[in-house]
């Protein structure tokens, strides 16, 4: 009988809940119990549905704010008080679970909850970071604050024109996750992304679980990290997408923070193979009106029907624009949705090209469903995805944003041309296909993702 008991913690945010309740249901399947909890922000609570339940799996969720602490006056105080709070209730999680007979015998947690590390190994837990963003991002932080390859070499502390590290094309600061350009807004973030790497460095056996597969971003997991262990288990996404068998358990992440319409089904029955424009810019980024008006009139001009994602707003002003844009469009040719099954949409045979802010989970999805993009990163670790689509993959076009940030409707007209035109470069349809399979394959029994997991798994037995 297999007693290991996972706790798998997760910040409550979509493009965070999706990889992690799925690793859930993996380590369920291959023997496992795993608790799954919320690290839940109580400012900030939104309608959720619970995660997928099946037997082996069982959801709570543990506070990381004091609600009645008043809102802290700093970006700096918030992360002070998640850590506080989110150490304090994580211990008691762990605790009474022991109390309950149900000892958590390995903590998995994810980006933004670094502290975890440290009550688990208090409290004699071993534990494992889950990169939910590319092996790429995660290499390019573990440098960056190791600042031994060069990084640095500046008297001005600015990164150098062209950053060389193992594994990796040449790459300009512009492909550098945002948060590290002392000019982004979320420059004060970055503390948290130290600490993670520094939180690893105490481990004696760091062990890091990445959302990627072998094949993908093979050099740079060869190349290694210093002692970390290294485990590609990607994709983290539906199995029912991944080998089309029926799967009623998993034909979805199961949990999804906003509503989801499914009006779109008969809407993309009834449009041609490969001819429709997904378009969605996931479930943090909010365009400018511009950059939406531009988007608009690109996708009209492209002349193929499109499927947009506009997420509810939360401001009068940002309601405006979307009324706006909605009255633009009419039904035949775009279809807007506030949400959709992501993953059912790109695995569906009318979609020919989808316009992403390259967020990681969207990256791999559109990989893996094999539909090549029209990159347009917005912040983030999405720059660097960018570049590996373009340049690494060739799985899509990379659009040019003009000084302001934006992209204009020509730019897009040509990227939409260079992806599904009559002219489209037949090498990215190819690349594309190339990577759905190694893809698909890496999940699949003895596939490397698969094999990865379960030695992860017999390594802390
Ligand atoms: C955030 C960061 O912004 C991103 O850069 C990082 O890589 C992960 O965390 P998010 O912006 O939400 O994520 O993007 P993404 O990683 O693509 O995750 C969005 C998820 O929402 C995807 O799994 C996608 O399938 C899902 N989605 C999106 C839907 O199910 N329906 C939609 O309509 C839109």
């Amino acid at each position: 009988m297999n007693h290991q008991h996972f706790l798998i913690i997760s910040f409550r945010g979509q493009g965070h809940l999706n990889p992690t309740i799925q690793l859930a249901k993996r380590l369920v399947w291959a023997g496992a119990q795993v608790t799954y909890a919320n690290a839940v922000d109580g400012r900030n609570v939104r309608t959720i549905k619970t995660p997928i339940s099946m037997e082996g799996l069982s959801h709570t969720s543990f506070s990381v704010t004091d609600d009645d602490a008043g809102e802290p006056s700093s970006y700096e105080d918030r992360i002070s008080e998640i850590k506080r709070v989110g150490s304090r209730n994580l211990r008691e999680l762990i605790v009474s679970l022991s109390e309950k007979d149900r000892p958590v015998t390995f903590l998995i947690y994810t980006v933004l909850l670094p502290w975890a590390a440290d009550v688990a190994r208090d409290l004699g837990v071993p534990s494992a970071f889950l990169s939910i963003q590319s092996a790429a991002v995660f290499a390019i932080y573990h440098h960056y604050f190791n600042s031994r390859s060069g990084f640095y070499q500046s008297s001005k502390n600015e990164p150098p024109t062209t950053i060389s590290l193992p594994g990796l094309p040449p790459l300009t600061p512009e492909d550098l996750p945002s948060f590290l350009l002392p000019t982004d807004p979320n420059f004060p973030i970055v503390p948290t992304f130290q600490e993670h790497i520094l939180t690893l460095e105490k481990e004696t056996n760091p062990c890091v679980l990445l959302n990627t597969f072998d094949a993908l971003e093979e050099d740079l997991i060869k190349a290694g990290m210093e002692n970390m262990k290294l485990f590609a288990i990607g994709p983290l996404i539906p199995l029912a997408y991944l080998d089309n068998k029926d799967r009623p358990l998993d034909n979805s992440f199961g949990c999804d923070l906003f509503d989801c319409s499914t009006d779109y089904l008969q809407w993309l029955d009834s449009k041609p193979a490969s001819s429709v424009i997904y378009v969605s810019f996931g479930s943090l980024a909010v365009l400018k009106k511009n950059q939406m008006e531009e988007l608009c009139q690109g996708l009209r001009e492209s002349g193929q029907p499109f499927l947009w994602v506009i997420r509810p707003s939360n401001t009068s002003e940002q309601e405006e624009i979307d009324t706006m844009i909605k009255g633009r469009i009419d039904g035949d040719s775009g279809l807007i949705v506030p949400w959709c099954l992501q993953v059912e949409v790109l695995n569906h045979k009318s979609i020919g090209c989808h316009v992403t802010h390259c967020g990681w989970n969207s990256t791999l999805e559109s990989l893996t469903a094999g539909v090549p993009m029209v990159a347009c990163p917005q912040f983030s670790d999405q720059l660097t995805n960018a570049k590996l689509i373009q340049d690494v993959w060739g799985v899509g076009v990379k659009a040019r944003a003009d000084g302001e940030g934006v992209v204009g409707r020509e730019e897009m007209k040509r990227c939409l041309d260079l992806v599904m035109g009559p002219t489209h470069e037949e090498g990215m349809r190819e690349s594309a296909s190339k990577w759905k399979a190694l893809a698909r394959r890496a999940v699949k029994e003895s596939g490397s993702s698969d094999d990865n997991l379960r030695l992860f798994m017999a390594g802390l037995k």
